[in-house]
């Protein structure tokens, strides 16, 4: 993690995002094992998992209290408020509490932690198990507990700070966002054996391609239009393909699927405030 400051990571919850979190931050080298402790409900085997990373394991949140200076909240949003207020009675003034919970705001979590005031929330996704993650850090708050908050998620992959209130974007964006890429590598294993390939070839060709893109994207320094007029020569095969994409009005498809999780990612998360007010 980087941060000589965090003397420990408490994280509540032992499920998915909670073992990405583990694993990207042990890799992260920053912080010893022994300096991040794990609570979840009582799932034994989730909680074994965690152990056998060599953090500490316990069902008792004031045990991870002591323990830490840093609290994760990695549970579902519908849990959140229950824990919110098991935790209550063991946060110290100068915990600081990180959530990755979505659609949960932060006033509200304020609130439900008892007027609490260091909360700072983020948005990573699924490459946190490989410490790929996509990641933003909402800036509000206190300037020296979001760099601390970025700090640690970044040991899951490159952070963007932003607004509170963009987060539904980026759920939209981000956070759903690796299933969007899924669905057109899917798609394009399926046109090769469509076009007579083993399926075993076009998927390795599929996905050396997608992470060939990718790493393009990223380390070129061009633009991803740019890329694409590189390979796409007049009256060639890639403009033959693209010309059919444009046709069948790919990108509004794509505009319109990210804003479907926009909406139904405020729509939660009103749903949500309504439920708890
Ligand atoms: N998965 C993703 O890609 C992703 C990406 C970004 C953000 N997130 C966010 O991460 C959060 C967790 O998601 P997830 O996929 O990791 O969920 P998950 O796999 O269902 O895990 C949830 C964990 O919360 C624990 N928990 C529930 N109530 C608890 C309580 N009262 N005290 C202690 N632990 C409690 C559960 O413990 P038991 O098993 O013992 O019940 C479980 O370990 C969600 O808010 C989600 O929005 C997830």
């Amino acid at each position: 993690m980087g941060d000589e400051g965090t003397r420990g990571v408490g994280v509540i919850g032992a499920g998915a995002m909670a073992q990405a979190l583990l694993k990207g931050l042990l890799a992260g080298g920053g912080l010893p094992p022994q300096r991040i402790a794990v609570a979840n409900r009582g799932d034994r085997v989730r909680l074994g998992q965690a152990a056998e990373l060599g953090v500490h394991t316990t069902v008792d949140k004031g045990d991870v209290c002591r323990r830490s200076d840093v609290i994760v909240l990695a549970v579902k949003p519908r849990d959140a408020l229950e824990v919110c207020h098991q935790l209550r009675e063991h946060l110290r003034p100068d915990h600081l509490v990180v959530s990755v919970a979505a659609g949960l705001g932060s006033g509200v979590l304020r609130r439900e932690l008892g007027d609490h005031r260091r909360v700072v929330r983020a948005m990573p996704n699924t490459g946190s198990l490989i410490s790929a993650s996509a990641t933003a850090v909402a800036y509000e708050g206190d300037p020296g507990d979001v760099r601390r908050a970025a700090r640690l998620l970044a040991s899951l992959g490159p952070i963007e700070l932003v607004p509170e209130a963009q987060l539904d974007a980026v759920t939209a964006l981000s956070g759903s966002g690796p299933a969007y890429v899924y669905l057109l590598i899917e798609a394009m294993i399926a046109a090769g054996v469509a076009e007579g390939l083993p399926e075993d070839v076009a998927r390795a060709l599929t996905l050396q391609t997608a992470l060939g893109a990718a790493r393009m994207a990223c380390e070129s320094g061009l633009r991803p239009d740019e890329l694409s007029r590189q390979i796409a020569s007049p009256g060639g095969t890639t403009v033959a393909a693209l010309q059919v994409l444009e046709q069948r009005e790919i990108r509004l498809a794509v505009h319109d699927a990210v804003h479907s999780a926009r909406e139904r990612a405020r729509e939660i998360a009103e749903t949500f405030a309504r439920e708890i007010s």
